[in-house]
């Protein structure tokens, strides 16, 4: 599969995907109509869509059914838009701009950023619960507490917990990357297990997804740490340069940034590792790989 095949992939994935975010999101004509507006607002045309591409990928690894890993590439996403529209209120990382917009709190109000928040969140675990995502139902209530753990207080939440009361400290490498593995990390592995969890995969390869859904989640914040260091505002369409102005530590803070560099490439190198076994039907992870390390926002 050449580069040209994996970008077309990817924009094919992105433009569907718009279509079913837009479909599952409740319409803003429907009451309350200024929440469901700012729902949309703050889940439609834009991001990267890292985590579903990873989910789709794990998906057509694992011989899962399009549809089906569409509603949970839909749940881990909204989880994730949630956490952005948290982390960018005053009261967290106190930012303006998000995906090149004003952010929730600013274009609409902070209460209705705090219930977006939450009204996603819900929306995320509903789509989990009704629709079909396995054959086996046992499978689909892991697949729901899988999430579950990973957005709560032993992840995501957690992680950002964590950074919250590290602001200001020198953290150690190992504290640093439990923060990430939780804030960052642990959202982008249970993308991939999802996806993985539609279709069928026998233990041992799980085990070899996540671990590479692992390294390569801690891979993803650690560029994150080095982008807003490097990259220009318009580039990022976030703000950049806010990890230094908020005092938060980071790779960067911690390795400089042609360290931090280097920390992304070794994980890139060892989650491709963990792919080895899968051959060409892993190709999908390892482009992503790619396009996770070397993106330029
Ligand atoms: C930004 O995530 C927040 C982090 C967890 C580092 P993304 O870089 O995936 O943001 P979008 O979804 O593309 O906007
Ligand atoms: C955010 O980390 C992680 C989550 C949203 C859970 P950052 O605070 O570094 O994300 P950005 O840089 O604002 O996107
Ligand atoms: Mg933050
Ligand atoms: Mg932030
Ligand atoms: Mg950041």
């Amino acid at each position: 599969m050449s580069k040209i095949d994996f970008q077309g992939w990817v924009a094919h994935q992105q433009t569907q995907f718009e279509g079913v975010l837009g479909q599952l999101l409740p319409s803003a004509e429907i009451a309350p109509q200024r929440l469901h507006e700012a729902m949309r607002y703050s889940v439609l045309d834009g991001g990267k869509r890292v985590r579903p591409l990873l989910a789709f990928a794990a998906g057509e690894l694992s011989g899962a059914d399009s549809a089906r890993v569409n509603f949970a590439a839909a749940a881990v996403e909204l989880i994730h838009a949630y956490s952005l529209v948290h982390d960018d209120m005053p009261c967290m990382d106190d930012d303006v701009l998000r995906r090149g917009k004003p952010t929730c709190h600013v274009a609409y109000d902070e209460a209705t950023a705090l219930l977006v928040g939450d009204a996603l969140q819900s929306l995320a675990f509903q789509l989990l619960s009704e629709q079909r995502l396995s054959d086996d139902a046992e499978r689909q209530l892991e697949m729901v507490k899988l999430l579950a753990v990973a957005s709560g207080s032993r992840g995501m939440a957690g992680g950002q917990a964590i950074d919250l009361a590290s602001v200001g400290k020198q953290l150690t490498l190992p504290e640093l990357e439990q923060m990430h593995i939780h804030k960052t990390g642990a959202l982008i592995r249970a993308a991939i297990l999802l996806g993985a969890y539609c279709g069928q995969l026998d233990q041992p390869q799980m085990a070899k997804l996540d671990r590479y859904g692992k390294l390569i989640g801690l891979a993803f914040q650690v560029v994150d740490d080095v982008l807003d260091c490097e990259a220009d505002t318009a580039t990022l369409g976030k703000t950049a340069g806010k990890d230094a102005d908020n005092d938060k530590p980071t790779y960067v803070s911690l390795l400089g940034l042609v360290g931090a560099r280097e920390m992304a490439q070794r994980l890139h190198a060892e989650a491709l590792e963990n792919l080895a076994d899968f051959g060409d039907s892993a190709q999908r992870l390892r482009d992503l790989a790619d396009f996770i390390v070397f993106r330029k926002f």
